[in-house]
């Protein structure tokens, strides 16, 4: 107990005059859903509906147990501690219900998704879209909207290798690393990894061709780490453009 003491003085100076459950929400959980709970790398805590948490047992064994293949981790910690950050966490969520309005409009995001910004070459959503990228039926229920606004103005920033400190605990998947082969003959091909085992290699390009090599054959083999396939939109949107994508992906919630 005084170990822990020192630990959560140490790490958070202020945690004294803030409540226990806020001391711990910004410890264990504020890294990933933001000080506020207004999401990041997790999803947005502070609303009043939390759509797999729709109670305090479900949410303390969320808490408990992680999300399976997700990178919601396990949070250790006493029955008491869970209980001072479940009520925390509600709190958050009467506090952000109370401020509805929000940027954006969702329906001129989704013209602009399979519209102007062509996201729908690459991503699915529902029955439609490309496969290059991640699926995006739920995304709103796995990122916050400021982890959303990164991903379409700097792709690079999150790819899952800078998410290395978790990899050994939490299962990520990397099948968008990004490869590039120089074949024997001097052809250069550049894609994204389907499937690689100690003697081959299978890549896709950007027209959706597959290619399997030996790697023997091959004159070079760049698995580049950090390298998104993803173009940056930095320049492509107007501010409120962005506002209306961005409040498109977070409706997407899984219910098409
Ligand atoms: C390493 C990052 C990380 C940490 C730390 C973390 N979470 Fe999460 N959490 C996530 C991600 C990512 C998801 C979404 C999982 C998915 O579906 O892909 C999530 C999902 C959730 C959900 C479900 C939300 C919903 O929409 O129903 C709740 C509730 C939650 N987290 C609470 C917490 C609490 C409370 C803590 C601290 C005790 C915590 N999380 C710590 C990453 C994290
Ligand atoms: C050329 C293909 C391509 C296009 C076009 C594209 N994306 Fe992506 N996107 C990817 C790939 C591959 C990833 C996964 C690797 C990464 O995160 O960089 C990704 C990742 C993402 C993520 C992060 C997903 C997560 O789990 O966090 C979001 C959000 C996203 N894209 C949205 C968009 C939007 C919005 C557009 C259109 C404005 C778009 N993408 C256009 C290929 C593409």
């Amino acid at each position: 107990m005084r170990y822990r003491a020192t630990i959560l003085a140490l790490l958070a100076p202020c945690a004294f005059a803030a409540t226990t459950g806020e001391a711990l929400f910004h410890q264990h959980c504020a890294p990933c859903h933001g000080a506020n709970g207004e999401g990041g790398r997790g999803p947005k805590l502070a609303r009043l509906k939390l759509p797999r948490a729709p109670d305090d047992a479900t949410l303390g064994s969320l808490i408990e147990q992680g999300i399976p293949g997700t990178e919601m981790p396990v949070t250790r910690m006493t029955d008491a501690e869970r209980a001072e950050v479940i009520a925390y966490v509600r709190s958050l969520g009467r506090a952000a219900s109370a401020q509805v309005a929000q940027a954006g409009d969702p329906k001129k995001g989704e013209l602009l998704f399979w519209g102007k910004g062509g996201c729908g070459q690459c991503h699915t959503v529902g029955p439609r879209g490309g496969r290059t990228g991640p699926d995006l039926t739920d995304i709103g229920v796995k990122r916050g909207p400021a982890n959303l606004r990164q991903s379409v103005l700097d792709p690079e920033a999150e790819t899952p290798d800078n998410f290395a400190q978790y990899r050994k605990v939490i299962y990520m998947p990397d099948n968008y690393l990004r490869v590039r082969v120089v074949t024997a003959d001097g052809k250069q091909i550049t894609g994204a990894r389907v499937d690689e085992d100690t003697f081959t290699i299978q890549i896709r390009d950007d027209g959706s061709h597959i290619y399997s090599f030996r790697k023997d054959q091959l004159k070079e083999l760049h698995e580049d780490w950090g390298k998104s396939p993803m173009p940056s939109f930095r320049n492509k949107f107007a501010a409120s453009e962005l506002d209306d994508l961005v409040a498109y992906l977070s409706s997407l919630t899984g219910a098409q």
